[in-house]
């Protein structure tokens, strides 16, 4: 059809008016470390498995689904058990397409026109952008410009002072791979709840799509005696499934009615039911994987300190490094090099995600040469802020 208008004169929201939709770009390179994805294909058994589970699945696919994804739900609660070694169970758990429709769900049901949601940037720029798509207003707090850790004492003044009725916390964060301590974390929820506009505190949004990759236990447990704190998952990354689109939160059972308030009915396919369960029941050997991920990132970071570049310590599957003087430059110069890694705009900074040994040492080469051609060397020391 051709196109009788422009998007600026449809009765589009005003909040949305000049803005660009999410997205890294999507380019047909040999190596590509740009979108936190898990390198490793799943393997043929699982395959298998999914298969044998989804024609199952496509036997009732007359019917509606599981509405309330019960039995998928028991099964991440039993990932989540024997992973964190801390008991949950179904009610406990709800499940959505991708984490990023959790976060959604959340910012439906407790943000919103009129209440506000604060985040430490650098951080996921969903996490804002979810907020403009649901009405809720976006505050930004800042991290140590050094080593991207969240400040406590600051972090806490600030949340006293804006009184967000959302807050996100990423532990370990995306882009920069910090993970957050527990006791950053408990001073800070209890400084939004101290600070809530509210008579019932805020809601804290722990999102923890990176935590397999982490040094650090899951802060899962948290959970227990804070009803306004939720953990948010994803088999997008540890799983190794990020196309089957499956994120899962954990909290009190209260939340979950909360979320269930807002979803749409028979949001979860069968198929993607079907599929999830499959993966679950290989989660040892997909677990494997993240082991192999593990090292590779710290290879990473062991290689690109010996170039002198400055790199983020990371609990994450990628990797923050600098620090350059034009980053797109260098983003370009590396994709010249046959290896696509991320700018997200963190001044001076650059993302790659793990992939294979190979991919690494593709990425490693391609670095090498990259800094060969640009003259872009780390500045010898620099003003901590
Ligand atoms: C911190 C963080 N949270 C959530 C997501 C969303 O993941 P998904 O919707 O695939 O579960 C991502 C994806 O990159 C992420 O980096």
């Amino acid at each position: 059809m051709t196109r009788t208008t422009r998007i600026d004169d449809l009765p589009l929201r005003d909040e949305l008016r000049g803005k660009s939709p999410y997205g890294a770009p999507q380019l047909d390179v040999p190596v590509r470390l740009n979108t936190n994805e898990n390198p490793y294909p799943l393997p043929e058994e699982l395959v298998r498995r999914i298969a044998e589970r989804v024609s199952d699945a496509a036997r009732g696919l007359n019917r509606y689904p599981d509405r309330d994804a019960v039995g998928l739900r028991t099964a991440l609660a039993g990932y989540l058990t024997e992973t964190t070694g801390h008991r949950v169970g179904p009610t406990q758990v709800w499940a959505a397409n991708g984490s990023n429709e959790i976060l959604q769900q959340l910012l439906q049901a407790f943000g919103g026109p009129g209440r506000t949601a604060l985040g430490f940037d650098p951080s996921y720029s969903m996490h804002a952008l979810i907020a403009r798509g649901t009405g809720t207003g976006w505050i930004s707090g800042g991290r140590d410009a050094h080593d991207f850790t969240i400040d406590e004492p600051a972090a806490v003044d600030f949340i006293t002072e804006q009184r967000p009725d959302v807050l996100f916390i990423c532990s370990p964060n995306n882009p920069t791979g910090t993970a957050v301590a527990p006791e950053t974390v408990r001073a800070l929820y209890d400084a939004a709840q101290a600070a809530a506009k509210g008579r019932h505190g805020a809601l804290v949004v722990v999102d923890e799509a990176y935590a397999e990759f982490s040094h650090r236990p899951s802060l899962l447990p948290m959970i227990e005696g804070r009803p306004n704190l939720v953990i948010s998952r994803t088999m997008s990354k540890a799983f190794g499934a990020a196309g089957l689109r499956l994120g899962y939160l954990a909290a009190d059972p209260a939340l979950v009615d909360a979320v269930q308030l807002v979803r749409l009915p028979y949001h979860l396919s069968a198929v993607t039911q079907a599929t999830a369960h499959a993966a679950l029941e290989f989660s040892q050997t997909l677990l494997g994987y993240v082991e192999e991920l593990k090292s590779e990132r710290d290879r990473l970071v062991r290689e690109l300190r010996a170039m002198d570049l400055e790199v983020t310590d990371s609990d994450a599957n990628f990797v923050q490094f600098g620090r350059f003087a034009d980053p797109h430059a260098f983003w370009e110069k590396v994709l010249e090099h046959g290896v696509l890694i991320r700018d997200n705009g963190v001044p001076g900074r650059l993302r790659v995600s793990v992939g294979t040994r190979a991919e690494n040492d593709t990425f490693l080469d391609a670095v090498r040469a990259a800094l060969k051609d640009t003259h872009e060397a780390a500045p010898e020391s620099e003003e901590r802020p």
